[in-house]
């Protein structure tokens, strides 16, 4: 497939986005009809989009009160479910991502078997296992027909421990089978009592090596990096912006080669970092030959593609051809697939770039 992308047309690895943002506008809007839903948002693309996407720098709390808005229009449908986990992998072959690991929560999906329901959905029979299998099913067909390599991450969501330890047991289950690893997701404020939780998931992800990556210094401080590499043994952060406040903690991350999934323009919507990009922390990983990659997070809330992401690293942060390479690199050294098929992913990237094998 021809990629669309200007700013460095080559394959691309993303490492962190998610699911249920980066469905397609008018996917919601058919299933809003379907389901008879009579908010004025769901009238025309224009207006949904003026809804559901963010603009400019607000708070992530802003930013996730727009999933409120959208996700009621697909979530408990089969269909929908699958169908989204398909556009996601047609929409990243355009964009010439040869290799995706998208993440989502399938509790924010279902209508069964979780408590509380969300989205002020009434019961019904879709339960997060099911909706693991069925994007599955979404990606495996989009695998097939789009030519590229997609694996997931499920999220653990801060403030619902109580959903973590079927979480890693869907982990388990469907491991290698798209899912590769677990993720805790949410408000990096929420401290001690929904902690335990997350913790005994992670354990127990680790015993039966599920890999582990957690969104950590984004909004919050260093001391939540910390705590995700000590305690969750995270073999990756996302985003980890505020790692850099701590010297000592990023010279020793440094040091292990600790992976960041850089997000920048998600930083700037979420308010994590300064809206001025001259000075974000991804200036200084790049300096400092640190180990991270390039991704987009959500575009849909976002109002923004991966593209997006390249055209500020290459305006804002002196990014040139090689270090977009070496950050494509990077997220395939870094990425959860098994050996062999990450060795097969370095090959073609080498390749595609003209590099030697190093
Ligand atoms: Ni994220």
């Amino acid at each position: 497939m021809e990629s669309s992308f200007r700013v460095f047309n080559k394959p691309k690895v993303e490492l962190h986005i998610h699911l249920d943002a980066s469905i397609r506008p008018e996917t919601i809007l058919y299933y809003a009809r379907k389901k008879q839903m009579d908010s004025h948002i769901f009238e025309n693309l224009e207006t949904l989009l003026k809804n559901v996407t963010c603009t400019k720098p607000g708070s992530l709390t802003e930013f996730l009160s727009k999933f409120h808005y959208y996700m009621p229009a697909v979530v408990g449908d089969r269909q929908a479910v699958k169908r989204i986990a398909y556009e996601f992998v047609e929409s990243k072959a355009k964009e010439g991502v040869v290799y995706v690991e998208v993440r989502y929560n399938p509790h924010l999906f279902a209508n069964c078997k979780v408590d509380p329901i969300q989205w002020g959905q009434k019961e019904g029979d879709l339960t997060p296992d099911e909706v693991v299998e069925l994007v599955n099913q979404g990606l495996k067909e989009g695998e097939r027909d789009f030519n590229i390599k997609v694996k997931s991450i499920l999220c653990c969501l801060r403030h619902m421990p109580e959903w973590s330890p079927e979480i890693v047991e869907l982990c388990k289950k469907y491991h290698n089978d798209t899912v590769v690893a677990i993720d805790l997701a949410g408000d990096e404020g929420l401290k001690n009592e929904t902690f335990p939780g997350h913790l005994r998931a992670y354990e127990e992800a680790a015993r039966c090596g599920i890999h582990r990556t957690v969104h950590a210094g984004e909004a919050g401080p260093p001391s939540v990096v910390k705590e995700a590499v000590e305690l969750l043994k995270a073999e990756r952060i996302g985003h980890g912006y505020h790692t850099v406040q701590d010297p000592v903690l990023y010279d020793r991350l440094l040091k292990m080669d600790m992976h960041f999934e850089m997000c920048p323009w998600s930083s700037y919507i979420t308010g994590a970092c300064d809206p001025d990009f001259t000075k974000h922390p991804l200036i200084q990983l790049k300096k400092d030959g640190a180990n991270y990659s390039l991704s987009n997070d959500g575009p849909l809330p976002m109002g923004a593609s991966l593209e997006t992401d390249y055209n500020i690293a290459k305006t804002h942060m002196g990014f040139n051809e090689e270090d977009f390479m070496q950050a494509n690199i990077n997220a395939a050294r870094s990425c959860f697939l098994p050996y062999k098929e990450k060795k097969e992913l370095l090959d073609l990237l080498y390749k595609a770039y003209g590099m030697t094998d190093l």
